[in-house]
């Protein structure tokens, strides 16, 4: 009932011509893919780029992060509206990167989700244990911890949400969760949904998984009955990288 959703973290990569080119080389190689939803979500830069060469397709733009506010004095913040205007369907909120390295917490990250469903975008939330946590026995409690803070006071109503457990320790490190764990936490979060929104929304939201997410790992990955897709980041730059990743993964299920 839930479609597959494989998602392309850019990050900080990628210049305007090099997205031009992903977007031709890319296109042709997902042209039979029917069933898997396909979102790109490169820098602020790129986003008119994809937005000419993808147009027609459906492939999905989104972006990798947004301001919590409706607009006003905020210097070099981007607001929901200017990514709907920008033609993005979704956004990243609450990546790691931006927890760790700008410092935000749950509450800037519930703001700015209210304020990217309030505009019409699909936020992917993210969610995840260090590995200090993990090592502690402490995953769980964490993961319950940001979904419980960053959805505090939430009604999705008809709106969707995507959430993405990316467990920290396996982000770009080529070491990724075993497919028993991170259907261990998906569940559990699944869980966790149905007690803080309800078990409608619980058994419709499409959780990802992401963290070294690879050609050889996606398979095993979406044959587990809660993972919906993946968010990719390091294997997402390159089309035929990213092209592969998708096809398995839509064999996978
Ligand atoms: P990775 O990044 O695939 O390079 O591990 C995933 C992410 O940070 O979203």
């Amino acid at each position: 009932m839930r479609g597959v959703l494989i998602v392309a973290n850019w990050k900080m990569n990628i210049l305007k011509e090099k997205a031009r080119t992903f977007c031709q080389d890319f296109m042709p190689l997902v042209e039979n893919i029917y069933k898997t939803d396909i979102v790109i979500c490169p820098p602020f830069t790129s986003l008119h780029v994809l937005k000419a060469e993808l147009a027609g397709s459906k492939i999905r733009i989104g972006a990798q992060n947004l301001f919590w506010a409706e607009n006003g004095a905020y210097t070099g913040e981007i607001s929901a509206q200017m990514l709907v205007d920008a033609g993005c369907n979704y956004v990243i909120i609450g990546h790691s990167e931006r927890r760790q390295v700008m410092g935000e917490n749950d509450e800037i990250i519930n703001r700015k989700l209210q304020r990217a469903l309030s505009c019409g975008l699909i936020p992917i939330l993210c969610v995840g244990e260090t590995l200090q946590q993990r090592q502690a026995s402490m995953a769980k409690q964490v993961v319950k911890d940001q979904l419980s803070n960053c959805l505090q006071g939430f009604k999705l109503g008809e709106r969707e949400l995507v959430i993405a457990y990316e467990p920290v320790w396996a982000i770009g490190t080529g070491v990724n969760a075993s497919s028993e764990d991170a259907q261990d936490m998906i569940g559990f979060i699944r869980d966790n949904l149905s007690e803080i929104i309800d078990g409608k929304t619980a058994a419709a939201t499409r959780i990802l998984y992401g963290g070294s997410v690879k050609g050889n790992n996606i398979e095993e990955l979406m044959g587990k009955d809660d993972i919906d897709g993946a968010l990719v980041g390091g294997a997402s730059l390159q089309p035929v990288a990213f092209a592969e990743i998708v096809r398995l993964g839509q064999n996978g299920k």
